[in-house]
């Protein structure tokens, strides 16, 4: 008589990726939801910053915006006021949370049990900066993991500094920030506005000569 043999290679829960599966599974238990911090001085927050939001909120179990409380820059826009349109901007992501913070931001991230930091990454000129902050962040507290994320590329030139830039000269930033943001800006910087828009339609002393002399 045959002995009946069962072909456990053939079994489904036998293949490779099962057996991965399991013995990670038993090794070091089940993984654990991450909770993560995106900290920034989004001053202001840009289009690149909501889309690295969205992007991050879909990845991990929490995402804290953490707006740094910077002592040293005098920012464009109050705390209070980077709080709010960031607020705003991400009322329909119910698992993001904006905060601010001030000091270490490791410090910050251990205290809002946050095992993961989202940076963004545009371009290689920020590859250099970032690694230097992520290395040294490693060095100050290192059960904290650094994720780069890249916004969506009509983004990848978008930066607070240049829309700062761009609008303190009274030139249209639509596009590049939120439409709040963009109210914002304009609301602050009026006279800049003002000045850039009757430039444009001839009506600044000066505008008329200007153009003449462009013309010629
Ligand atoms: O949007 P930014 O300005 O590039 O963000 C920089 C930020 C806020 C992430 C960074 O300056 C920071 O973490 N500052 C807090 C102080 C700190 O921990 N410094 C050590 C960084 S290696």
């Amino acid at each position: 008589m045959t002995a009946l043999r069962t072909n456990t290679s053939n079994c489904h829960l036998h293949s490779r990726p099962h057996r991965i599966f399991y013995s990670r599974l038993f090794l070091r238990g089940p993984l654990k939801p991450v909770s993560a911090l995106y900290p920034g001085s989004f001053d202001p927050p840009t289009n690149g910053h909501l889309d690295l939001i969205e992007r991050g909120a879909k990845i991990f179990e929490e995402l804290v915006v953490g707006i740094l409380r910077n002592t040293e820059k005098s920012p464009m826009f109050s705390l209070a006021e980077r709080l709010e349109m960031l607020k705003t901007l991400t009322a329909h992501l119910k698992n993001v949370r904006i905060e601010a913070f001030h000091g270490l931001m490791v410090e910050y991230a251990k205290s809002i049990d946050a095992t993961c930091v989202l940076r963004g990454i545009r371009a290689v000129s920020d590859y250099e900066y970032e690694l230097q902050m992520a290395l040294m962040n490693r060095k100050l507290e290192p059960t904290l993991e650094t994720v780069f994320m890249m916004p969506a590329d009509k983004y990848s030139y978008v930066s607070s500094r240049l829309v700062r830039e761009v609008a303190q000269a009274g030139g249209p930033v639509k596009g590049l920030v939120p439409e709040v943001v963009e109210q914002k800006l304009r609301e602050k910087l009026e006279p800049a506005y003002r000045f850039h828009d009757e430039m444009q339609e001839g009506r600044a002393p000066g505008a008329k000569e200007k153009k003449r002399k462009r013309k010629s």
